[in-house]
């Protein structure tokens, strides 16, 4: 089910999904999960997106894989390009957290800055028309997503989901940026439901740290920029939705939750009582849940998986 069979692999998938009882109780609910990505090789789910777009890219002949990152993509693209032995430029600003600098560097990655995240774009799009770099993220305005033989390795957080489960959570809450991941989960989920080994589908419920995708569902146009506040959250701080992202929410029926950046850290702190130390991007999750409790958009009887998109050993401040 994936384009490619032979790709440079540090260990990555097959993340734990936890029934986290104490939350749930606190919660006042009966099944919920939390599918930790944090425990993927460089801490995140793109762990499983960058083994394929190393293994395009050498298929293609290409030597050099570019990636226009805040901190996730770069270490993990990075990574895998060293253990697949292909030159990697990862393309960021100066604020770019410290560990993930050094995570970067140690891998043999050039590391370029620019003064603007979308001067970022601008760079990879001269270089990959012609020909020096291969694109391992999104690269033009309006956005299509990152790489999509890439965006394919996030089927396989659903596969697992659904081999890991008795029954399959029915609403599950996904970090979501320019909608890559969700994406990917959501083509997984379809896969195997029109395969007819499944014979229910989540609703997929997006969070964001300002209205994004949430606009686009009220109507504004999904090529938009949508300027907001991402201060404690720059790994979903992206001013851009895909339509893949609009895609997934409505085909699954599902939502998107807005949570300011700046209570990220609150929900840190009590996924951390819980003995999870998430990324405050991920951590975003857990306030769309209490959001949705709250006004009573979720019930007791449901099964709910929390997706935990990276681990918090990266954040210095
Ligand atoms: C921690 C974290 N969560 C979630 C995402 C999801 O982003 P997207 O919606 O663009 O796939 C990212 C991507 O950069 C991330 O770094």
């Amino acid at each position: 089910m994936l384009p490619y069979k032979d790709f440079p692999t540090i260990g990555e998938g097959n993340t734990p999904m936890i029934q986290v009882k104490n939350l749930c109780e606190e919660l006042g609910l009966k099944n919920l999960w939390i599918k930790n990505e944090g425990q993927n090789p460089t801490g995140s789910h793109k762990d499983r997106m960058s083994p394929l777009i190393i293994a395009r890219a050498k298929s293609i002949g290409m030597e050099s894989v570019a990636v226009a990152s805040s901190g996730n993509a770069g270490a993990s693209i990075a990574a895998y390009a060293a253990a697949g032995d292909v030159e990697c430029i990862v393309l960021t600003t100066e604020s770019m957290n410290p560990i993930w600098k050094q995570a970067i560097e140690k891998t043999g990655a050039t590391i370029v800055y620019t003064k603007e995240a979308m001067k970022r774009w601008e760079l990879m799009k001269g270089n990959v028309e012609n020909g020096i770099w291969y694109p391992a993220t999104n690269f033009i305005n309006p956005p299509v997503g990152s790489n999509p033989f890439g965006v394919q390795g996030y089927k396989t957080i659903a596969y697992e989901i659904i081999e890991d489960s008795e029954e399959i959570p029915n609403i599950i809450i996904v970090p979501c940026s320019r909608g890559d991941l969700l994406w990917g989960i959501w083509e997984g989920f379809k896969e195997v439901f029109d395969a007819g080994m499944i014979h229910s589908l989540p609703r997929l419920i997006a969070v964001e740290p300002f209205p994004r995708l949430k606009k686009v569902l009220e109507g504004q146009p999904y090529v938009d920029s949508f300027i907001g506040d991402s201060t404690y959250t720059p790994s979903v701080g992206g001013i851009t939705v895909t339509y893949q992202a609009l895609k997934a929410i409505q085909e699954s029926n599902g939502e998107v939750v807005v949570i300011p950046s700046h209570q990220a850290e609150t929900e840190q702190k009590h996924l951390g009582k819980h003995g999870i130390y998430a990324e405050r991007s991920s951590s975003l999750v857990v306030g769309a849940l209490k959001y949705l409790i709250k006004k009573q958009a979720i019930q007791e009887e449901d099964k709910i998986l929390l997706l935990i998109s990276s681990n918090g050993y990266k954040e210095l401040f």
